[in-house]
């Protein structure tokens, strides 16, 4: 059995939380390979809307596992808060005993918060835009090697090395920043955290993984953000901290490249992007405004207002290359239904030429996008179930796009619920 991986092609929030879920009853463990809690998943169904930040988008399922990956960053105060909010709901994860940890994740410490905070206020007008959950500075802590990994909780030294890292990070704050702002009651806070999470099964996850491949079960790899935030290929620096391609999966989880089978691609039917960073095909007028309206484009995490655009192949193609996608996923079709025409970014202009891919220099020399005009769709298409019903118009947009891609569309999402979903 190889390893499936479910992963985002854009700048993030493609819908990878709603695939997912609508997935999961076909696999028997979900596993997040990167990120922290910068992600948010969004899940609809039976009339519910949860919002995922650290946990597996399979955790409504009973005979779904789910596990949090070596590669994932933990902030304990902030998972458990998530552990919270399902219990209140009616998902009491120690009673379903359906969430497994990596031993080997690392931990975000309140005063990562601090320095990344402090990082984004020095960048000024320049700043990344990121989450300020951390995570640029824990994985700058991971490869110093200087980070701790929830494993070590269960060291008699632990607090030790907490100080000493700690130390480590007041000094750093002190000498940027001049302040070190009292983190105390957060530092209560985070141990607390810790003492709950030690009731869950910490684990050597990589040989979970592969025993479960060994025995003929389905896995799938959850990925979060985008691949154009990727730390190696997105547009850096305009990026996040991992690797959020397919590759990720590999390292974030202990998998084998060769043990990795499909991968399944997911985009919206525009484009979307929170915080600083180039946005060739961006759209800072009344439509990208309408775009951010009917698709509630406001950030799962921090609601901020995304940026809206028309879909960029070039920006997507490199995507496919890179993740080796085998089936595609178009999410939020139904977003554009009642545009006369909608647009698809072919190529850009580039230093006075005309170029099919993402140059080096797009943070400093804003390739403008070269637009093809498309017909749109009237028809509301948020009640459709079957492929029959789709119309058109936007057949020919999803017959276009497969063509360009040169990878099937597999699903096509039209609404938030799990039911919103066609099979291609
Ligand atoms: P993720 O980070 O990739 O999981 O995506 P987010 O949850 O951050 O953002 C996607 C948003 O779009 C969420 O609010 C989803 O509920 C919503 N969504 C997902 N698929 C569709 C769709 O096909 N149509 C519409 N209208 N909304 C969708
Ligand atoms: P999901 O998994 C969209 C963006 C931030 C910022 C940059 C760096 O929900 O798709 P970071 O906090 O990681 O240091 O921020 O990356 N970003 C995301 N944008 N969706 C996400 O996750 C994101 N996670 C980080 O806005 O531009
Ligand atoms: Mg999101």
């Amino acid at each position: 059995m190889n390893v499936d991986v479910l992963l985002g092609l854009q700048w993030g929030d493609e819908g990878k939380g709603k695939i997912v879920d609508v997935l999961s009853a076909g696999y028997d463990l979900i596993a997040r390979f990167q990120g922290g809690p910068n992600a948010g998943h969004t899940l609809e169904f039976d009339g519910k809307k949860f919002v995922l930040n650290t946990i597996p988008s399979g955790i409504f399922f009973d005979n779904t596992m789910n596990l949090i990956g070596n590669g994932v960053v933990i902030d304990p105060i902030a998972l458990v808060k998530e552990i919270d909010m399902l219990k209140i709901a009616g998902h009491d994860l120690l009673v379903k005993g359906n969430l497994m940890i990596s031993r080997k994740a690392h931990l975000i410490l309140p005063t990562h918060l601090l320095l990344d905070v402090a990082s984004e206020q020095k960048l000024g007008e320049d700043k990344i835009g990121s989450t300020l959950k951390g995570i640029g500075p824990v994985y700058m802590d991971k490869t110093g090697r200087n980070g701790l990994r929830i494993g070590d909780i269960t060291l008699p030294d632990f607090e030790e090395r907490y100080q000493k890292l700690v130390t480590k990070h007041t000094a750093l704050l002190g000498t940027m920043y001049g302040e070190v702002v009292d983190f105390s009651e957060r530092e209560e806070a985070f141990f607390a955290a810790l003492k709950i999470l030690s009731q869950f099964p910490l684990v050597d996850s990589e040989h979970i993984v592969n025993s479960y491949l060994k025995q003929g079960k389905k896995v799938l790899a959850e990925g979060a953000q985008g691949t154009l935030l990727d730390i190696d290929f997105g547009s850096y620096p305009f990026v996040t901290s991992s690797n959020t391609t397919t590759a990720g999966a590999c390292t974030g989880l202990g998998i084998a490249p060769g043990k990795i089978g499909e991968v399944i691609g997911i985009f919206k039917a525009y484009c979307t992007r929170v915080g600083g960073g180039p946005f060739p095909s961006e759209l800072t007028n009344g439509t990208g405004e309408e775009i951010r309206r009917t698709g509630k484009e406001f950030g799962a995490v921090s609601g901020r207002p995304r940026r809206t655009g028309w879909i960029d192949l070039p920006a997507l193609k490199y995507a496919i290359m890179l993740n080796g996608v085998t089936q595609l996923v178009m999410t939020k079709a139904d977003v554009l239904s009642g545009f006369e025409k909608i647009y698809v970014c072919t190529h850009y202009h580039h230093q006075g030429e005309v170029i099919d891919y993402m140059p080096y220099d797009i943070c400093s020399a804003k390739p403008e996008p070269i637009l093809k005009e498309i017909d749109g769709w009237n028809e509301d298409i948020m009640g459709i179930t079957d492929t029959l019903q789709i119309p058109a118009k936007l057949m020919a947009y999803i017959d276009f796009l497969q063509k360009e891609l040169e990878v099937s569309i597999k699903y096509l999402s039209v609404g938030p619920d799990r039911r919103q979903t066609i099979s291609l």
